[in-house]
């Protein structure tokens, strides 16, 4: 109940970042006096679609335990928002002007600034047990779009995710990423006629590719992002791309793919990740990042991020745990891996919690 009561209490803290001309949320609030704001380097002073396309899940669940349909509302309105918007090639910038309520600059991304909007999409229909179809039908139309436009195959055969800037292609592919894999194959099942074989593989593909990232590092850990140009394949090129963080996107990916496919290889190669942690991450107070993961010498960075406890070890257990802890059809992980369950959360249901 206390932290029930604390969720809640959170939750309407944070009700005055809404207040914008468009509803589409602030970045920033200013907790004591209630103001907004964006980040400063954000287009145009946009808010971010990684950031107001992840509270969906959260704030659906709010309303569910709150019996109040306030947060339900809010992010209802910014999905409204969205569905009425022009789309460019049916995909969604990263960067939105909550005052004007019109796209920033048509930068797309499957990862940083656009990652868990798409994630929780999919995860939207999947939490409120299937009966959410206008999130479906919102993820499939943006998958789709993304295969068209910014899914690549390189001479080498491995299948990436591109960045696409004002329609023009920068062949390389976060680490941030690498979670799209979990993603295609976690939703394949729902997918239109025909095409749930085709996601499944899609996935499959993502991950083969990002463990060759880091198979073909020193550490066998990958780097922050990897390039597709110039004669190189799943590498990276730029010495501030280099290092990593303790990021689980590539174990997620892992992680649910061994959940749907059960084939071994995504065990083997997550075990090739405890095994690179354990040998190169590991220091006397806990793990570190590393600051190259091609050198051969040490290059600890001497910090151990949150999500390496939240998210990279709580997938590495679950993956090496038998299916029935945590199982897919009764609980959906948020983007930083807490877990909330599958429910009917749609109005009547939160008709029947108030009453
Ligand atoms: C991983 O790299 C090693 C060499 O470092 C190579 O022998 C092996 O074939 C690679 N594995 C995959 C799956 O690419």
């Amino acid at each position: 109940q206390i932290f029930r009561k604390k969720a809640v209490e959170l939750g309407v803290k944070l009700l005055p970042a809404f207040h914008t001309p468009s509803g589409i949320p602030w970045a920033l609030l200013n907790m004591k006096s209630g103001i907004g704001s964006n980040w400063p380097w954000a287009s145009g002073g946009s808010s971010i679609l990684a950031e107001f396309g992840t509270l969906h899940l959260e704030f659906m669940h709010l309303s569910y335990l709150s019996g109040n349909p306030i947060f339900a509302e809010k992010v209802m309105n910014i999905r409204t928002v969205l569905n009425n918007l022009e789309k460019p090639q049916g995909l969604y910038p990263n960067y939105l002007n909550p005052s004007s309520g019109q796209w920033g600059q048509h930068h797309v991304s499957v990862g940083g600034l656009g990652d868990s909007f798409y994630e929780y999409l999919l995860k939207a229909w999947l939490m409120s047990d299937k009966t959410d179809l206008e999130a479906k039908k919102m993820y499939f139309d943006a998958i789709q779009a993304i295969e068209t436009h910014l899914i690549r195959r390189s001479s080498g055969g491995l299948t990436y995710i591109a960045e696409w800037k004002g329609g023009l292609l920068e062949h390389k592919m976060g680490h941030l990423t690498c979670f799209a894999g979990g993603m295609f194959a976690l939703g394949a099942d729902g997918a239109p006629a025909g095409l749930a074989q085709h996601y499944l593989e899609l996935g499959a593909e993502i991950a083969r590719t990002c463990h060759e990232s880091y198979n073909r590092t020193y550490v066998k850990l990958g780097p922050e992002a990897f390039r597709f140009d110039g004669g190189v394949e799943a590498i990276a090129t730029r010495q501030n791309e280099k290092y990593y963080i303790l990021r689980p996107e590539v174990v997620e990916t892992y992680m649910y793919m061994w959940r749907l496919t059960h084939d071994p290889k995504y065990r083997k190669w997550a075990w090739e990740a405890v095994e690179a942690l354990e040998s190169y991450c590991k220091v006397n107070g806990g793990y570190s990042g590393l600051r190259d993961v091609y050198a051969r010498h040490e290059s600890y960075d001497d910090v151990q991020q949150s999500f390496f406890l939240a998210e990279t070890l709580k997938y590495l257990y679950v993956l090496f745990s038998d299916d029935d802890l945590l199982p897919l059809e009764h609980w959906v992980f948020n983007t930083e891996a807490h877990l909330l369950p599958v429910l009917r959360t749609d109005k009547k249901a939160v008709e029947v919690k108030k009453k």
